[in-house]
C-alpha cells in the first residue's frame, strides 16, 4: 500500500488534505494523524471492519483496546452510556487535552474498540488538526498511538514513517507533538476514580478537582520492591515504549550518576558487551560528568533537559530513545526522575522501557567500594 504523506502547511489548515483524508477514513482507511501527546494512528471508531485495519496495521494484540478521539464533549452522548456530573466537571476543567476518560459504553461502540470491556476510553485532544479532522469525518476516530506495537510512541511524523510507511493509507504531518507523552487514562466508572495510566494531567491536578484519587496499584511496578503487578488498563501488561537497545535506568544525585558512569566507561568487560553507550542525561549530570572528567568520551550522550523541567525531559524522551536506535547504541543509561508530578509518567514509560528495576546508586557505589576494599 502506498502512503500519502500531506507536509505541515504553515498556521492554517490545509483544506484539500483535510477533504482527502476525512474522505480515506469515510471509507474504512486509516490516517495517522497528530495531536498535542503523541501521533495517533485513526480509523472509523464505529466501523468495526475499520478498526480491524488499525490492529493489523499495527500488529497489536487484540486484546488491547482503543481510545476514541471526539472533536467535542458534545459527542460524549454518541459513545458513553452514562456521563455523571463528576464526567462533565473533568471535561470542563481538562478538555481539550490530554486526559482520557474510561466510561460505561454504548451499544454502538463496536467490540473491536474496546475488546470486550463494558468500557470505553474517550478524549478531545488539544490539536486544531485532530479535531479538523473528527469535525470533518463525522464519527469519533478510534486511534492508538502509531508507532509498531512495543515500541517507543511516535512524537513526530518522521517516526510514524519509520514504523508504519507502506503499511497505512496516509500521514497528516503537523510537526512535532507539544507534550511528548501519552494522554493520562483515568477511569471514572468506580467510586474512586483511578489512574491506569499517568500523564501530563498529574494527579496532583486530578485530586485538586476530585480529591480522592486513586492510582492503579499494578502502574509503578518495577518502582516497588514487591515488583511488577499486572496493571487493569489491558495494553499496559505488555512491553512497552522500548528501543531496540537496553535500557538501563539509574537512579542517584547527579553527582552519583556520573561516578558511576565513569567507572562502567573505564571497565573493559563491561565495554566489550555493551558498546556503543547512549546516555540521556539531565543538564545537571551532564555538567556533573564534565567537570569531574572533562576529556573522558562518554559515548553517544544527549541531554534531555533540566531537572526542574520535567514536561520538556518528557516532550524529548521517545525522539531521544529512537535516535539511540538509530546510533546503534546497545545500551542505554537513563537517569531516573521523581515520582511527582509528570515525573509519575516519565518514570511509567522508562521503568516499561527498561524491563526492569532502576539501579539505586547510593546502594551500588557502596557495594563496589566495599568489593574494592576487599581487593586492596
Ligand atoms: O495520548 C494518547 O492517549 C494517544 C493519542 C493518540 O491520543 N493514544 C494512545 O493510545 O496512547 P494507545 O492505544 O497507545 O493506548 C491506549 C491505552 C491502552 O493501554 C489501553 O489498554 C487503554 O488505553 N484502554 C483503552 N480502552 C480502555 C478501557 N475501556 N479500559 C481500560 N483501559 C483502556
Ligand atoms: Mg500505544
Amino acid at each position: 500500500m502506498k502512503t500519502k504523506y500531506w507536509p505541515e502547511k504553515g498556521p492554517g489548515l490545509d483544506r484539500e488534505a483535510m477533504r482527502e483524508a476525512s474522505g480515506i477514513l469515510r471509507r474504512g482507511g486509516v490516517v495517522a494523524f497528530p495531536t498535542e501527546t503523541v501521533y495517533g494512528l485513526g480509523a472509523d471508531g464505529l466501523s468495526p471492519r475499520a478498526v480491524r485495519m488499525i490492529y493489523e496495521a499495527k500488529g497489536r494484540p487484540a486484546d488491547n483496546p482503543l481510545i476514541l478521539h471526539l472533536a467535542g464533549p458534545e459527542q460524549l452522548e454518541w459513545v458513553a452510556a452514562d456521563v455523571s456530573a463528576r464526567t462533565r466537571l473533568l471535561v470542563r476543567t481538562f478538555w481539550p487535552g490530554p486526559l482520557t476518560l474510561v466510561l460505561p459504553k454504548k451499544d454502538r461502540v463496536p467490540s473491536e474498540v474496546t475488546a470486550g470491556l463494558d468500557t470505553v476510553a474517550v478524549r478531545m485532544p488539544d490539536h486544531p488538526l485532530a479535531l479538523a479532522l473528527i469535525g470533518q469525518t463525522g464519527t469519533p476516530l478510534a486511534a492508538p498511538s502509531a508507532n509498531r506495537s512495543g515500541y517507543p510512541s511516535p512524537t513526530t511524523a518522521a517516526h510514524v514513517l519509520h514504523d508504519l510507511d507502506g503499511r497505512i493509507d496516509g500521514i497528516l504531518d503537523g510537526g512535532p507533538c507539544r507534550i511528548g507523552l501519552e494522554s493520562t487514562i483515568l477511569d471514572v466508572t468506580r467510586e474512586v476514580p483511578v489512574i491506569l495510566r499517568p500523564g501530563a494531567v498529574t494527579r496532583e491536578a486530578l485530586e485538586q478537582v476530585l480529591g480522592a484519587v486513586a492510582q492503579d496499584p499494578g502502574l509503578d511496578g518495577y518502582l516497588r520492591p514487591d515488583g511488577p503487578g499486572t496493571p487493569r488498563a489491558p495494553g499496559l501488561k505488555y512491553q512497552h515504549y522500548a528501543p531496540e537497545a537496553r535500557v538501563c535506568l539509574l537512579s542517584g544525585t547527579s553527582e552519583e550518576m556520573a561516578g558511576y558512569v565513569r567507572e562502567r566507561m573505564r571497565d573493559a568487560d563491561f565495554l566489550r558487551e555493551n558498546e556503543p553507550v547512549g546516555l540521556l542525561l539531565t543538564a545537571e549530570t551532564e555538567q556533573a560528568l564534565r567537570e569531574t572528567q572533562g576529556d573522558m568520551n562518554f559515548g553517544y550522550v544527549r541531554v534531555l533537559g533540566s531537572r526542574g523541567r520535567l514536561p520538556e525531559i518528557g516532550e524529548r524522551l521517545y525522539d531521544e530513545l529512537r535516535r539511540c536506535d538509530l546510533e546503534g547504541v546497545r545500551t542505554v543509561f537513563a537517569e531516573a526522575y521523581p515520582v511527582q508530578g509528570v515525573g509519575a509518567a516519565l518514570m511509567n514509560r522508562l521503568t516499561k522501557a527498561s524491563g526492569q528495576a532502576p539501579v539505586e546508586l547510593k546502594k551500588e557505589l557502596k557495594r563496589e567500594l566495599k568489593k574494592e576494599l576487599k581487593e586492596n
